[in-house]
């Protein structure tokens, strides 16, 4: 038996952080992705492997454990936890590979964590459906994260550009929008966990402060969702560069994430700002007419995607 199954990465446009306070957020799928692919092993033993990600580990799936052969795998637990939810433990050969920079914000570990629980679902032969897998794959998150929000493993599972309301019904947008983004990301990667927990601790100690700002996200996003329903570039990226600032002002930009933000706005964006949980990782920017320009500008001193939004989610078969 040989199944095997991939998960495209995402951007946050609007809303991270906010989210996890059930604020609404847009993010989409993007054209990267994390393939899994799950055969039974020919020894008594589970094995890891990425060539790509350029590590090997034995597993231990009952006790979520690893004996690490090579290299070093950012993305593990997402894997042991899913594997102990779904795998009944027997030996297996687990092939990983992804063009996703890990720990980027563009959602690795999400597209991960969807990748493998579906591949594991079509090797037991176990009938899942696109709602059901996103909620699993969104326990794996939270078990392994401690706080988050269902919205990277939902853009992975569903694919596409996608509205996530306020009581988390999800939204996919009809229009065609094929907006030029361009991602820079610095080598620092981000740790989520942290970031959503740092952000907890300074609402806690400051709650007449972050709290209207927090829903003043809220608000943005839904301004964003009309704005983008009218392919309106200008206010897209205006309402881009608001959201920035108050994700600074949550304490998740770093000296590297500014200097790429505003690098990005001075060859030509008109909107860019972090995406994803930040201490690290990615930003997105906006860029009509201005794609090359802005991702040289970035490429100078930092890493650069161009990037498309993908209709196509989980893909998986046996
Ligand atoms: C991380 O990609 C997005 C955050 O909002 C966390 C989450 O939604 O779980 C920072």
């Amino acid at each position: 038996m040989r199944a095997l199954a991939s998960a495209p990465a995402k951007t946050i446009l609007f809303g991270e952080h906010s989210v996890v306070y059930d604020e609404p957020a847009i993010a989409g799928a993007v054209n990267k992705r994390a393939y899994v692919e799950i055969t039974e092993s020919k020894t008594d033993k589970s094995i890891l492997k990425s060539h790509d990600l350029n590590f090997e580990a034995e597993l231990d799936t009952k006790h979520k454990k690893y004996n690490l052969k090579r290299g070093k795998p950012g993305i593990i637990r997402y894997i042991l936890e899913a594997l102990n939810k779904v795998h009944d433990h027997s030996p297996i050969v687990m092939k990983l590979s992804s063009n996703i920079p890990i720990g980027s914000g563009l959602g690795s570990s999400a597209a991960v964590t969807v990748a493998t629980l579906a591949a594991l679902y079509r090797f037991h032969n176990i009938r899942f459906n696109k709602k059901s897998l996103a909620h699993d794959a969104h326990m794996v998150e939270q078990a392994v994260q401690g706080i988050a929000s269902p919205l990277d493993t939902l853009v992975s599972t569903y694919g596409g550009l996608v509205y996530l309301s306020r009581n988390k019904k999800v939204e996919h947008f009809k229009v065609n929008f094929n907006a030029p983004f361009v991602v820079g990301y610095t080598n620092k990667h981000g740790n989520t966990g942290k970031m959503v927990k740092d952000v907890r601790l300074l609402k806690n100690r400051n709650p007449k402060i972050i709290n209207p700002v927090i829903s003043a996200m809220g608000q943005l996003t839904n301004y964003a969702k009309q704005a983008i329903l009218k392919r309106d570039f200008n206010k897209i990226g205006e309402l881009m560069n608001i959201n920035h600032g108050f994700l600074d002002v949550l304490g998740v930009n770093t000296m590297e994430l500014s200097r790429m933000v505003y690098t990005a706005r001075e060859y030509g964006a008109i909107g860019s700002k972090i995406t994803g949980a930040g201490g690290g990782g990615s930003i997105i920017a906006l860029c009509p007419n201005r794609v090359d320009e802005v991702a040289r500008g970035i490429a100078a001193e930092d890493n650069v995607l161009k990037i498309r939004f993908t209709r196509k989610g989980v893909s998986s078969r046996v």
